[in-house]
């Protein structure tokens, strides 16, 4: 019997525990992971350093086409300054379009793969075989973005990580292009009163649920 590749695609806001869940699955099942987000981070901060404005669609483009992979191991990419610019740039039609065939060619791995982002179930990987949308509610996020940056020894403010987690949630939710909801088949795992080993447990039982047709 022949093995089907296994892709699953995990979509959600920010800082409900995409990229947790995603690393910890594809450990398990022993499968390549990509962190979409990674992509627009680096445009957004490469076009930040050279002093761009993020708002020019064309360039962005331009940047999003010559885009080398070795870009997404630069050490400051998780960051929220990053995170910030990746929204701005994720807005551009021309961006999106230019980083389809990578992501593709990651999900079309012989085995599979586990993709996270705003869009993976929706339009990169539309007929991958688990679709995960995983959310909590903004005060949790925002609580666990604090918690996150207090024990990197970092000196934030609850208030206004929660601002900055709704205006994110407002541009990736409210652009006209590829914006961030589940996909009809998406399986929603509200993560507000979960630890992370009970989310996997949760994800791993969907996984078995999907596969086992
Ligand atoms: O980790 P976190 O959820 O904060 O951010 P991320 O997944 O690295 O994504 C950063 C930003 O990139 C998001 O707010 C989106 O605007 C954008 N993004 C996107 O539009 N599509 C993706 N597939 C991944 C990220």
């Amino acid at each position: 019997m022949t093995q089907l590749p296994l892709v699953i695609a995990i979509d959600g806001p920010a800082a409900a525990g995409k990229g947790t869940l995603a690393a910890r699955l594809a450990a398990h099942f022993q499968l390549p992971y990509l962190d979409t987000g990674l992509l627009y981070r680096a445009i957004g901060k490469l076009m930040a350093d050279r002093g761009h404005d993020l708002d020019n669609a064309e360039l962005a483009t331009e940047f999003a086409r010559h885009l080398d992979p070795e870009d997404l191991k630069r050490g400051d990419l998780r960051g929220r300054e990053a995170g910030e610019l990746a929204s701005r740039v994720a807005v551009h039609p021309g961006v999106r379009a230019a980083l389809v065939d990578f992501q593709r060619s990651v999900a079309g791995r012989p085995e599979g793969a586990v993709l996270d982002g705003r869009d993976i179930g929706t339009v990169i990987c539309p007929d991958a075989r688990v679709k995960l949308f995983v959310t909590a509610s903004a005060e949790v996020r925002a609580r666990r973005r604090t918690d996150e940056l207090v024990a990197k020894g970092r000196t934030v403010d609850y208030d206004t990580i929660l601002a900055e987690v709704r205006e994110r949630d407002a541009r990736d939710s409210g652009r006209k292009e590829a914006p961030l909801k589940p996909a009809d088949d998406a399986v929603v795992l509200d993560t507000s009163d979960l630890d992370p080993d009970q989310v996997m447990a949760r994800a791993i039982a969907i996984v078995a649920a999907r596969t086992a047709a």
